[in-house]
C-alpha cells in the first residue's frame, strides 16, 4: 500500500457525493465541504445555500431508469418522474448506504481555493480556516448563477412590474400569477415549467423566444422517451432520423401549435421536454410570441412589433458556469466555455478534476459517477492521459463536433449524449490503463499534502 494523494471535494451536491462515495470506498484521504447543511443541491427546495434552483411543483425530465446509480436504485414506489423531494431523499439516502455522511463537512464554503506554485491546493473555507491538499474536485454545480439578458432589454428599468429570473421563482407565492398578464421568456425547461404554472392562474401567460425549439414528450408508446434506448453504435445521423420521424409522427410541426418553426434540426439543441406546454397553448392558455424587444412602465413589446400589458416577466434564459473561489486567470468559463478533456481533465494543470460539468441529453448523475472512478482510477495510477499534443487533438474534434452539430449558444458549451460518453469513457479507460502499466503505475499527482494539515 503507497500512500495516495488527498483530495478536496467542493460541493455535496449529486455530483460530489458521487465523487465522495468513489473516494471513500477506494481509501483515498478527503476532504468534501459543502456550503448548505445537506447534500443534493438543485435538488434541495428552499435549500438554506441560496442556490438551488428549484420550484415547489419541480419533476425530474429524465426519467428514473435514466437517472438512478446503478448500485442504488430508486425505491420502486417512486413514479418514473419522481418529485423533487423524492429525488432529495434519495441522495440524502444514497449517502447512509454507503456510509460516508461523516466525510462531508457541512454548512463550511469553500471560499477560495488557491493553487501552489509546486502544484496542490490550499483551500480556504468561510470559517477562515485554509488546507492543504493535493487535488482538487471542483463539484459546486452549474445551475444556480443566473444568467439575465445581456444587454438588459431596453425600458426594462422603468416597467413598473415584476421582473424575476427563473432561478428565483419558486411556485410559493399564490399572488403571483393570479389574475396577472405574465410573459416568460425562453424556450428552455425551466420556461416550459413556469409557464404552464402561469397558465393555471395567470389572466394570459405569454411565451417569448428568440428562436423556436421541438417540444418533446416526456412519454412516448407509454414509456419515458429516454428509455428508448438507441445503440450509440449507430451512427448519429442515422438515430436522429429515426427520433425526429417519430416525433414529427406523435407531436407533429411547432408551427402547428403557433409557436415559431425552429431554425435548427432536431438535435441541434438541449432538448425541451414537456407533456404539458403544448396542451397549454392548444387551450389558449398560453400565447406564443417572438422575442422580447422594448419593456415599457406597463406593457412588452415584441419583435414582430405587437405588444401587450404585463404585469410580470420571468426570464427563464439560463445559467452562468462560474467558480467564485478559483483564480479566474487561472481555470474560468467565459461564455460558459471552459474545454476539459472528456469534461473531466483540464489540459493544463493536471491536479484539479471536474465532476458533473456536462449537459448531458440523459440524465447527470450516473455519468458524475463514472467520470469519479475514472478521477480515482487516475490519482491511484490505473489510469494514465494520453500525451498532451493527443488530449489537444481529442479536446479540438469533440469541440468541432459539437458546435458543428449544436446550435450556437452559451447553453450549448458541454452538450454530451449519455449513451455515447459511457462507451467512449469505457474505452478510454481502457486505453489509459494500458498507458498506465506501461509507466509502471506511477501516480500522476504525487502525495504531499496531509488532509486536514494546516496549509
Ligand atoms: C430546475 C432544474 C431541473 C433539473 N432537472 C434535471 C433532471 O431532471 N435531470 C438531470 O439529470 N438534471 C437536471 N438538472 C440539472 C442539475 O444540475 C443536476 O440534476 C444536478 O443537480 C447537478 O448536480 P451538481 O452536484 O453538479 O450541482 P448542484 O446540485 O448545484 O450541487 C452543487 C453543490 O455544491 C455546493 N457548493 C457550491 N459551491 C460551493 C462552495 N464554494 N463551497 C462548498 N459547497 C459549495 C452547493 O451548496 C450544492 O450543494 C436540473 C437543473 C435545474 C436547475
Ligand atoms: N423539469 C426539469 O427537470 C427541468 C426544469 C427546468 C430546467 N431543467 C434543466 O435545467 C437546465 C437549465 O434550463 P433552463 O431552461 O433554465 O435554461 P436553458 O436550457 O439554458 O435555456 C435558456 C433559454 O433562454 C433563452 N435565452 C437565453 N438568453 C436569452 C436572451 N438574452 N434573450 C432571449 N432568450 C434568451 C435560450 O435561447 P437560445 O437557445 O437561443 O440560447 C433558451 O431558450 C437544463 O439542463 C434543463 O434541462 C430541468
Amino acid at each position: 500500500m503507497r500512500p495516495l494523494p488527498t483530495v478536496c471535494v467542493i460541493g455535496a451536491g449529486a455530483c460530489g457525493i458521487a465523487a465522495a462515495k468513489v473516494l471513500h470506498e477506494r481509501g483515498f484521504a478527503f476532504d468534501c465541504f459543502e456550503a448548505s447543511d445537506r447534500v443534493g443541491g438543485t435538488w434541495v427546495f428552499d435549500n438554506r445555500n441560496g442556490m438551488s434552483s428549484a420550484y415547489r411543483s419541480l419533476h425530474i425530465n429524465t426519467s428514473r431508469a435514466r437517472m438512478e446509480l446503478a448500485d442504488f436504485p430508486m425505491p420502486a414506489t417512486y413514479p418514473d418522474f419522481p418529485h423533487h423531494t423524492q429525488i432529495a431523499a434519495y441522495f440524502d439516502a444514497y449517502v447512509d448506504h454507503f456510509g460516508f455522511r461523516d466525510r462531508i463537512t457541512f454548512e463550511t464554503k469553500v471560499t477560495r481555493a488557491e493553487r501552489r506554485a509546486e502544484g496542490g491546493w490550499e483551500v480556504t473555507t468561510d470559517g477562515g480556516a485554509t488546507r492543504a491538499y493535493d487535488a482538487l474536485v471542483v463539484a459546486n454545480g452549474h445551475h444556480w448563477d443566473p444568467r439575465w439578458p445581456e444587454p438588459a432589454f431596453p425600458g426594462c428599468e422603468r416597467f413598473g412590474g415584476r421582473q424575476l429570473h427563473s432561478h428565483q421563482y419558486t411556485g410559493d407565492d399564490p399572488a403571483l400569477f393570479r389574475d396577472r398578464s405574465v410573459v416568460v421568456l425562453g424556450m428552455g425547461n425551466s420556461a416550459m415549467d413556469i409557464a404552464v404554472e402561469a397558465s393555471f392562474a395567470a389572466r394570459q401567460t405569454y411565451l417569448a423566444a428568440r428562436r423556436g425549439a421541438h417540444v418533446i414528450p416526456k412519454y412516448v408508446f407509454g414509456r419515458p422517451l429516454d428509455t428508448l434506448g438507441v445503440s450509440p453504435r449507430i451512427p448519429y445521423p442515422m438515430r436522429r432520423r429515426v427520433q425526429a420521424r417519430m416525433l414529427r409522427l406523435m407531436v407533429g410541426d411547432m408551427e402547428r401549435y403557433g409557436l415559431p418553426r425552429p431554425d435548427h434540426p432536431f438535435g441541434a439543441a438541449h432538448p425541451t421536454i414537456s407533456d404539458d406546454a403544448l396542451s397549454r397553448i392548444a387551450h389558449g392558455r398560453i400565447t406564443p410570441k417572438p422575442n422580447l424587444a422594448v419593456l415599457t412602465e406597463r406593457t412588452v413589446r415584441f419583435a414582430d412589433g405587437t405588444e401587450v400589458e404585463a404585469d410580470v416577466v420571468v426570464y427563464c434564459t439560463g445559467y452562468k458556469v462560474t467558480f467564485p473561489f478559483l483564480d479566474p486567470e487561472l481555470i474560468s468559463a467565459p461564455r460558459n466555455d471552459l474545454p476539459l478533456f472528456r469534461r473531466v481533465f483540464h489540459p493544463r494543470i493536471g491536479d484539479v478534476f471536474f465532476v458533473g460539468l456536462l449537459q448531458p441529453l440523459g440524465a447527470v448523475m450516473p455519468l458524475a459517477a463514472l467520470q469519479s472512478e475514472w478521477i480515482c482510477d487516475h490519482l491511484a495510477g490505473r489510469y494514465a492521459l494520453p500525451p498532451a499534443a493527443e488530449m489537444q487533438a481529442d479536446m479540438a474534434s469533440e469541440r468541432a463536433a459539437m458546435f458543428a452539430r449544436y446550435v450556437a449558444s452559451e447553453r450549448h458549451t458541454m452538450q454530451v449524449d449519455f449513451d455515447d460518453y459511457v462507451l467512449a469513457t469505457r474505452r478510454e479507460r481502457r486505453r489509459g490503463a494500458r498507458r498506465a502499466a506501461r509507466a509502471g503505475h506511477r501516480l500522476p499527482v504525487p502525495p504531499r499534502a496531509r488532509t486536514g494539515a494546516v496549509a
